[in-house]
């Protein structure tokens, strides 16, 4: 079933490279992967890249952009906060909610993830909600009741059509610039258990349609082995996304999975 959903590779750049930097990855990021089909790319640099980035991508279809947060209000006094419409203006089609850095150094809670969904659809832009275990809770053998409450929580009352426009990226806490993975296995069963409860909260049919990254010690070497498993269809990269080149050695693995 997974032909029905388009691949789709994310680079998030965390609070990496200035706005000139970014310029400069473009150029060379684009000279290297020259032609974009079979595989989406989200880009995700720091709120002051995304000017400069929205201009340089404007033209070229099947590369996106991406914010790494975004406010759970509308609009007023929030200081230092960025909103929908803010992102929206700069064509920001893709939000990063929930990632691991935000739960645990910024005491992001399941709640606020879930408001900052709700806005990011209000406003058409895609939520990645990014979920996944400690190290400590997969050692106790509770992590498949963490990723199901945390799906639970962020996504329950959307309607099925905001459902199928969410990525959900599994990261496990344990993986995130660590350089140790999950086995292909271990890694299947996970999404497959994510995509599981996703039919629970909505249907079938609609689980069908998300798509699911794995994240974490993602590099060029590794990124086709997890684009084979069955219910993984894209992949969220940290740090080897930093260098264009190897990003597009990424992005050319992924094109041929
Ligand atoms: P690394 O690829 O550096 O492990 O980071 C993963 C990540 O947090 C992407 O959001």
């Amino acid at each position: 079933m997974s032909h029905l959903r388009k691949k789709v590779i994310a680079a998030n750049w965390k609070m990496n490279m200035t706005a000139s930097e970014v310029t400069a990855y473009l150029t060379n990021f684009l000279e290297e992967i020259k032609t974009v089909l079979a595989v989406d790319v989200i880009l995700i640099p720091s709120f002051t890249s995304l000017p400069k980035s929205s201009e340089l991508l404007a033209l070229i279809p099947g590369i996106y952009l991406g914010a790494q947060n975004i406010s759970s209000h509308d609009k007023g006094a929030f200081t230092g906060e960025i909103s929908a419409a803010m992102l929206r203006d700069l064509f920001v089609r893709y939000v990063l909610i929930g990632h691991s850095e935000r739960r645990h150094l910024f005491g992001e809670t399941n709640d606020l993830i879930h408001a900052k969904i709700a806005i990011a659809h209000r406003h058409e832009i895609r939520p990645i909600l990014c979920i996944g275990e400690t190290l400590e809770e997969r050692l106790a053998g509770k992590e498949k009741q963490v990723l199901e409450q945390q799906l639970r929580e962020a996504l329950t009352g959307f309607s099925l059509e905001q459902l199928a426009n969410t990525i959900v990226a599994y990261e496990p806490v344990w993986a995130i610039g660590t350089g140790k993975t999950p086995t292909l296995d271990q890694a299947e069963e996970s999404h497959l258990f994510i995509r599981s409860t996703l039919a629970q909260l909505s249907n079938s049919t609609t689980a069908q349609k998300i798509r699911l990254q794995y994240g974490g010690s993602v590099t060029p070497a590794n990124t086709r082995e997890f684009l084979s498993a069955p219910n993984i269809d894209g992949v969220l990269v940290g740090s080897a996304s930093l260098d264009p080149r190897t990003f597009a050695q990424i992005f050319l693995q992924a094109q041929h999975a």
